[in-house]
């Protein structure tokens, strides 16, 4: 994910800066840059890859004097990650670092085109700039031009800018994306997007609140709220641990990686949804002419979201799909036809079972396609067409944040072909696109549901084994359920198709068997339901997750009432991601690293 710094004082700016990016390396990001403002001179350095690039760039460059400066990591969202994509974006005298999205980028860039502004990235960013010297050249004071700018922005941001005529402040302005201000006793300001490059220059930091706006110089730091009223900082001590600081006051990186999954879905979404069609501008136009079939291949949690696809696939585009774990694929002299799409998903980009089935149908002379969370990783250079899903960095070992996004691209995907296929009315297509709109507000974490499930947890922590158990979609969300659970609990856990169960899975049923029931009130609940009944019947532990309230269960998760069966799996979702996560505490496991595991898998 982006990351953010600022400086004001007196130091050597460019190593503040660029040691500040470096402690926001753990986000994750594909390009970087700073821009100095020194005796009235601007600098700004850009780079692709790693920090080193920009590093060597700026290796001339000297910062001896009061100096302000901006910088910042991104991970490309909207654009590659080429360099004029990469942050600061520049106006005439003013540059600009941005976390987060403008929404209403595209409307803005029209206008600002049609008056003759030029745009050198792709980026929602570069409207900041352009916007506020538009709004400069229409008044005489700077941090004027600078709040119609923010007064004009929809989305979420966190802002930093620059301009030359302003030679010792920095303006900012947060709104949904997180920054956070640092000072000292030598009077210098930092700024940061999280706590980390702060520590060990700072001692006092204020978190600015949404809708925060404002500006510093060497003597005032100057804060106004929402309704354009002054407000006083609120400073508190910075802490000291850097690993404690990278989790954002979360107790584990797979927690705060479940709460991220509201703006990591945001980012999938973004500029690939129009009123009613969805967009897929990565992808070439002739990509599915020809193709009378999908293979989809992948490992573990990319698997089950892979295996969602294939209801998908086949109820909205009425295309032929199916599914095969990949280490499996490699050796069985799989049939391949050229008709055939062949659809990798991998976090990572770098499992080998995955990769090697991706030579292979490479090899075949099948079209290729990658749903990959890393740019320029080994799939994404192989394959012949790629969609990121822009997840942002997973560090948990047991995924999230990347699933939710597979399974939101997968629904997109199956939109996408339904419009090329015309297997869904224009009327119906519309109806999913907003649907898919709210995926982001239904996997927002309620805090009455996260205390519920922590206190809930306390009764799963024995048995003799868990199953999870859906139908449809459902059943590649069970998989999953169970599969989180035993990687970070260390239980014996089981995801199966509900209507299985009667075929053997039954004879275990007793007070020690616990069911995990997804109880959808949209997708075949009478069916579900009746296989529920008849575990309960035989005395298994039931808890059950749905709308509807169920008498026959043990313990109930009550997500709320949802217009669609996909809001309910979303819904789902975080309450099996979150149940896993208190088991695990509960257990006294390391959540993050569970045993015998790797975030990447990167041998057979
Ligand atoms: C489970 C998990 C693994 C990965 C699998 C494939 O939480 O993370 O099951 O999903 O190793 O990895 P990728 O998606 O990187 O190919």
């Amino acid at each position: 994910m982006c990351g953010i710094v600022g400086y004001l004082g007196n130091k050597n700016s460019k190593e503040i800066l660029l040691g500040g990016l470096k402690e926001l390396e753990y986000r994750g990001y594909d390009s970087a840059g700073i821009a100095v403002l020194q005796e009235g001179e601007f600098n700004s350095f850009k780079a692709t890859g790693k920090l080193i690039n920009l590093e060597e760039k700026t290796k001339d460059f000297v910062t001896d004097k009061f100096s302000i400066g901006i910088g910042h990591t991104r991970w490309a969202t909207h654009g590659k990650p080429t360099e004029l994509n990469a942050h600061p974006h520049i106006g005439d005298a003013s540059y600009v670092v941005h976390n987060g999205i403008i929404e209403n980028y595209a409307a803005l860039k029209k206008d600002l085109i049609a008056e003759g502004v030029t745009f050198l990235s792709q980026t929602d960013t570069e409207v900041i700039v352009h916007q506020f010297e538009k709004n400069l050249k229409n008044t005489t004071s700077t941090f004027e031009a600078f709040k119609r700018t923010i007064d004009e922005l929809e989305g979420a941001y966190a802002i930093l800018l620059v301009t030359k005529g302003e030679k010792e402040t920095i303006f900012f302005a947060k709104n949904g994306s997180p920054m956070l201000i640092g000072i000292n006793a030598e009077n210098e300001k930092y700024f940061a997007s999280s706590d980390t490059p702060l520590i060990g220059h700072c001692t006092d930091v204020n978190y600015f609140e949404d809708c925060d706006y404002g500006y510093v110089t060497p003597d005032t730091f100057t804060i106004f709220n929402k309704d354009g009223k002054e407000k006083k900082p609120h400073f508190t001590k910075l802490l000291t641990n850097k690993l404690s600081a990278q989790k954002d006051g979360y107790r584990f990186f797979m927690e705060k990686e479940i709460y991220e999954q509201v703006d990591a879905i945001a980012n999938t979404l973004l500029g690939r949804l129009d009123d009613n069609e969805v967009l897929f501008d990565e992808l070439d136009s002739t990509l599915f002419e020809g193709i009378n079939e999908i293979k989809l291949c992948a490992c573990g949690t990319s698997y089950h979201s892979a295996l969602t696809a294939t209801y998908l696939f086949e109820r909205h585009a009425k295309m032929k799909t199916s599914i095969e774990v990949a280490s499996e694929f490699r050796y069985r002299n799989p049939i391949m036809h050229k008709d055939m799409l062949f659809i990798v998903i991998s976090q990572s980009g770098e499992t080998a079972d995955t990769l090697e089935t991706l030579k292979m149908a490479k090899e075949a002379g099948l079209k290729t396609l990658v749903i990959c969370n890393v740019d320029n990783s080994s799939m994404v250079r192989l394959a012949d067409s790629c969609i990121l899903t822009r997840a942002g960095v997973e560090k948990g070992v047991a995924s999230t944040k990347a699933f939710a996004t597979q399974v939101t691209i997968f629904w997109m995907l199956s939109l996408y072909l339904a419009q090329k296929k015309k297997s869904l009315s224009p009327q119906e297509i519309t109806k999913e696109i907003a649907l898919l709109r709210e995926v982001p507000a239904s996997v927002k974490v309620s805090n009455d549901m996260h205390e519920y499930i922590k206190r809930l947890s306390k009764r799963y922590l024995h048995g003799h084994g868990f199953f999870f158990i859906g139908r449809d979609v459902f059943y590649p969300l069970a998989l999953e359920g169970a599969l989180k659970l035993k990687e970070i609990s260390y239980l014996h856990a089981e995801g199966y198709p509900s209507g299985e169960m009667k075929h053997g899975p039954i004879a275990l049923a007793d007070p020690e068997l616990f069911t995990i029931a997804l109880l959808p009130q949209h997708l075949l609940y009478d069916k579900t339901k009746s296989n529920v009944e008849e575990l309960s019947a035989r005395d298994s532990t039931i808890c059950a997750i749905s709308s509807i309230d169920f008498d026959k269960a043990d313990d109930f998760i009550a997500i709320p009432t949802c217009k669609d069966y996909m809001l309910e799996f979303f819904e789902m979702m975080v309450a099996l991601q979150l149940l896993s996560l208190e088991i695990s505490v509960r257990l006294g496991n390391d959540v993050d690293m569970p045993r015998n595991l790797a975030k990447s898998v990167t041998v057979e």
